[in-house]
């Protein structure tokens, strides 16, 4: 028995920004960005909310308008969704939560909704969280909410927090959403394992800091700069001048900048140990082999470190599905995205084994083995 992924569903944004496109706004090329990234254009929401895309891609998993990648067997009734889950670094609103947008937006009168951010792990935290939901209502006494149906929902508009002068980051990223619904059967596998890992990222090698405004704070001359006395610059540094992370020049500037950035090559070394890592602990956690893998489903940063760990797992590169050609990065919604494309390019299949890993700041890592 277990939680299983009875629909999937994507949706982007209809503007597509190629890499010639950007060339003509920072100091790139197509030449630089497809050999060491893969991507060759992504969509950017120009018109888009976080909230329509996740409507969308959640409209698609439910089987209530045509396009998704695993559409369900029977219609889905509003009524009997217990759960939204949105994995987003990117919402709409910090109140209220995109999945109570997203909830409201649908009409899901029984669901209760969250938010949780795992940065681009978010895919995995989020499918991990609601079957861990599911799994806990099944227990003899459970006196908390009963989970059967949930909607998983990753959406994204990282357009919204680059920094689109520069070109270390703003070539990588694309918005979208990816959705699925989870349903918990007495007779099935589903998510036979999970695996959540996080390791501390000392150096901000991944960040974006919150610039929260701080003009009309009356307590500037009591802000206290950690062991440092009072603190006479109170503003939006001084605010994040007292969190513990602050600890020298680079973590002032990320922490208070509101664009995200990133030390690409230390990530990159995070990266491509952890998508070994934990492919590795899932499939033992599961008691599956390699061997039995029908299909891999990677959150997609970079093609490089698809094939690294293809590599390193003695694995054919086209066990993985790759779709950042034409997404980019699309963070927290980007492997959902992934699974959508692999149920419609026909790489997945009913019943077959596969595994979803994820990697990202925080620095978070995981995967879970289903069988779809
Ligand atoms: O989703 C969360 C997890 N994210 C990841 O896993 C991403 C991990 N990192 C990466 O994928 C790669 O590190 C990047 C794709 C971000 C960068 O590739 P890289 O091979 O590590 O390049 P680099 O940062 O070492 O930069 C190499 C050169 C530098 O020039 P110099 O110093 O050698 O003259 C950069 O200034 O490339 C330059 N550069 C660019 N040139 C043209 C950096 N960005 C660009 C650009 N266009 N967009």
């Amino acid at each position: 028995m277990g939680a299983t992924i009875i629909g999937t569903g994507k949706a982007v944004p209809a503007f597509k920004v190629t890499n010639h496109r950007l060339s003509q706004i920072v100091d790139t090329s197509d030449e630089w960005i497809v050999p060491r990234t893969g991507i060759h254009e992504r969509p950017i929401a120009t018109a888009e909310t976080a909230t329509d895309l996740a409507s969308a891609a959640a409209r698609r998993a439910l089987g209530w308008e045509a396009g998704a990648g695993l559409a369900p067997t029977e219609t889905i009734d509003a009524a009997s969704i217990d759960l939204v889950v949105c994995m987003t670094l990117t919402g709409d609103a910090i109140i209220p939560s995109q999945a109570a947008l997203v909830k409201a937006r649908l009409g899901l009168p029984n669901a209760v909704a969250f938010d949780l951010n795992a940065a681009c792990a978010g895919c995995v935290y989020g499918l991990a969280t609601a079957q861990s939901m599911m799994a806990a209502a099944q227990a003899p006494g459970w006196a908390g909410n009963h989970v059967r149906r949930a909607l998983v929902i990753g959406v994204e508009r990282m357009s919204r927090i680059l920094d689109w002068t520069d070109r270390a980051t703003c070539v990588l990223f694309g918005d979208g959403a990816g959705a699925v619904v989870l349903e918990w059967r007495d007779g099935a596998t589903g998510i036979a394992s999970s695996f959540l890992k996080n390791t501390d990222d000392e150096a901000l090698t991944l960040a974006c800091g919150k610039n929260y405004d701080m003009s009309s704070f009356p307590f500037g001359d009591e802000m206290v700069l950690a062991g440092e006395g009072p603190d006479a610059t109170a503003g939006p540094q001084a605010d994040v001048s007292r969190d513990a992370i602050v600890h020298d020049d680079h973590a002032r500037a990320v922490m208070g900048s509101p664009f995200i950035s990133m030390t690409g090559q230390k990530v990159f070394k995070f990266a491509t140990s952890a998508i070994v890592e934990a492919i590795g602990t899932a499939l033992d956690r599961a008691g599956w082999e390699l061997a039995d893998i029908d299909a891999i489903v990677p959150h997609q940063a970079n093609e490089r470190i698809i094939r690294y760990a293809a590599k390193k797992l003695g694995v054919p590169e086209d066990l993985f599905q790759v779709s950042i050609g034409t997404a980019g990065n699309a963070s927290a919604a980007s492997a959902l995205m992934a699974l959508d494309d692999a149920w419609r390019s026909g790489k997945l299949h009913a019943g077959d084994k596969a595994i979803m890993v994820g990697f990202g700041g925080g620095l978070t890592s995981g995967a879970i083995a289903f069988e779809a």
